[in-house]
């Protein structure tokens, strides 16, 4: 097995290093924390330091691959970590093994596909994101990289998630429309047609709410 290490020891942190071991191919080697004491013990690990540590860890064989999970409310931060590390040190892609996921799939590194995610024919999630339990998306869909989709989000085919957009829970969106960058949905919006200006979105069908995502 290969060892795990995970950006952010939060909620997102310990469901995702859960989701990881429950693979079987990954064993958790500890947590990256800035607002955390190292050695403090998280789930069955430890923080092993800061931001900071994660490449002389790296380089010192604390770890195999790595992960962010940092959520929808740090979006920013969580693009900004993966890419500090992008190409220098492995990411890990973690596909929960009751997740269905047709063979045609893409899904990119330091993404996480939740327990009970549906993702049929040709669906491309780049680098960089949470899909979160119980999505599903049909067929040639596409979701942008360091995206965050909150549980139950539902894509129709050929629908287009550009790059850091949050969908909330029970998020719709119909099939040929594109969600633009920097966009956040409420719990159950329905996108009926193509959305781009930044902010965000609620309500049936989905309405510009404000400008501040
Ligand atoms: C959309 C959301 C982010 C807004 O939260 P917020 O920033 O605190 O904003 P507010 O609660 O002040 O709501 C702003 C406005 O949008 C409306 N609104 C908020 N959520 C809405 C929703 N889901 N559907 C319809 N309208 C909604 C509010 O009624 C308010 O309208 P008003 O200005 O006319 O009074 C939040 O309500 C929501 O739906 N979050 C989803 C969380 C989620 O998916 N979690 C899963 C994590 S894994």
């Amino acid at each position: 097995m290969k060892r795990l290490a995970i950006v952010g020891a939060g909620d997102l942190g310990i469901q995702i290093a859960h989701h990881a071991c429950a693979t079987g191919q990954w064993k958790l080697a500890g947590f990256f924390d800035d607002t955390r004491q190292p050695g403090s013990q998280v789930a069955d690990a430890q923080v092993l330091g800061g931001v900071k540590d994660v490449a002389a860890a790296h380089a010192g064989g604390a770890f195999d691959a790595l992960i962010v999970a940092i959520g929808y409310r740090h979006l920013a931060a969580r693009s900004r970590i993966f890419e500090q590390f992008e190409g220098r040190i492995p990411f890990a892609t973690v596909i929960h093994p009751s997740a269905i996921v047709d063979p045609t799939c893409r899904i990119g590194p330091g993404s996480v596909i939740y327990p009970g995610c549906v993702l049929d024919m040709g669906v491309t999630i780049d680098a960089n994101v949470v899909v979160n339990v119980g999505c599903v998306i049909a067929h040639d869909s596409h979701v942008g990289r360091g995206c965050f989709l909150s549980p139950g989000v539902r894509l129709a085919g050929f629908v287009r998630i550009a790059p850091a957009s949050t969908l909330g829970i029970g998020t719709v969106v119909i099939d040929n429309v594109t969600v633009g960058s920097g966009i956040r949905t409420g719990a159950g919006a329905v996108v009926i047609a193509s959305i781009a200006d930044p902010g965000l979105y609620v309500g049936v069908p989905a309405i510009h709410k404000r400008a501040s995502a």
